[in-house]
């Protein structure tokens, strides 16, 4: 049993595939270590070579692309052509089948393969560690800037998304359903912003802007201007109380708690340094 775990060096990816173990197949574009294939969506020719002898794939999209589809769909057709039976599909809470683009990714897996789950977790907290833009921007400014207002998310650690993704992967009977999954709270930023600032000792503030602001701000980081859009509306939708609400996905899957912001904060707060 091999699992090709795509974006196996991300922040998903890389604890799928620490608790797979022995069977992962790390698909990155530069492959330094024992375990690891060189995979990369623009390069085709990368597929076949790392789909060999695969039965389920722990699937993270092409990243920053407003419409994948016309990647992953080849891509999911040579997966079936290699007998790949079970696809497990990282995708977001604010994502349904319904969604233009993004939500299809749902359906292909859903309909492609006899055995598949979408996952769908809320916003990460690791979003506010290490280089990510808000970890650097709390560093730097102490501030986080958000076009969310006061619309709370109920935050996810990275490794409870990957002990229910792994539970997908390797039960014994598929789960084919989609999981929506969150932290144990549903948070503004602003609290967030204040459970830091106490674990810390330094303040750190909530800077709420308006969506076209965000967008923007998005943009002069470098982002292509279409994706900042997604991302900017993705917040508009929080400010609105589109991700305002907690779910037992955690528990239920893998039979313990979802961690709190809290525990994250303290076992991260070098990060904020
Ligand atoms: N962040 C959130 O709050 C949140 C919430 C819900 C859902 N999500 C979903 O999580 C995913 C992104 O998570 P993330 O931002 O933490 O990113 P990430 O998983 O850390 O992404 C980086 C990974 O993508 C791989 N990668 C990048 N370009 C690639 C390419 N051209 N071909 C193959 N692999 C490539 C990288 O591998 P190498 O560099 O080793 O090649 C690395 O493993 C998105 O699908 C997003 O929708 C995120």
């Amino acid at each position: 049993m091999t699992t090709l775990v795509i974006g196996g060096t991300g922040t998903t990816g890389s604890r799928v595939a620490a608790l797979v173990g022995s069977s992962a197949r790390v698909a990155t574009r530069k492959p330094a270590l024992a375990g690891q294939t060189r995979f990369d969506w623009r390069e085709p020719e990368t597929y076949g070579p790392a789909l060999a002898d695969v039965d389920r794939i722990y699937l993270v999209p092409p990243i920053g692309v407003a419409d994948p589809v016309p990647i992953v769909e080849p891509f999911l057709a040579e997966a079936r052509d290699h007998g790949v039976r079970r696809v497990v599909l990282l995708s977001s809470s604010a994502i349904t089948e319904d969604t233009p683009q993004l939500g299809e990714l749902q359906r292909l897996v859903r309909v492609g393969f006899p055995e598949w789950t979408v996952l769908r977790p809320s916003w990460f907290m690791q979003n506010f560690s290490g280089e990510h833009a808000v970890a650097r921007s709390i560093r730097s400014t102490g501030e986080i800037v958000t076009a969310t207002g006061s619309g709370r998310v109920a935050f996810v650690d990275a490794d409870d998304i990957a002990a229910v993704a792994v539970r997908a992967l390797l039960d014994p009977l598929p789960h084919n359903t989609d999981h929506v999954i969150t932290g144990p709270q549903a948070l503004s930023y602003a609290d967030a912003a204040s459970i830091i600032s106490e674990v810390t000792g330094k303040p750190v503030r909530h800077r709420p802007v308006t969506t076209g602001e965000f967008a923007a701000l998005l943009t002069a980081t470098g982002l292509p201007s279409e994706f900042a859009d997604v991302l900017a509306a993705l917040d508009e939708q929080i400010r609105h109380g589109a991700e305002d609400r907690v779910t037992t996905t955690v528990d239920e899957v893998t039979g313990r708690p979802a961690r709190t912001f809290a525990e994250f904060a303290a076992a991260h707060r070098d990060s904020w340094r």
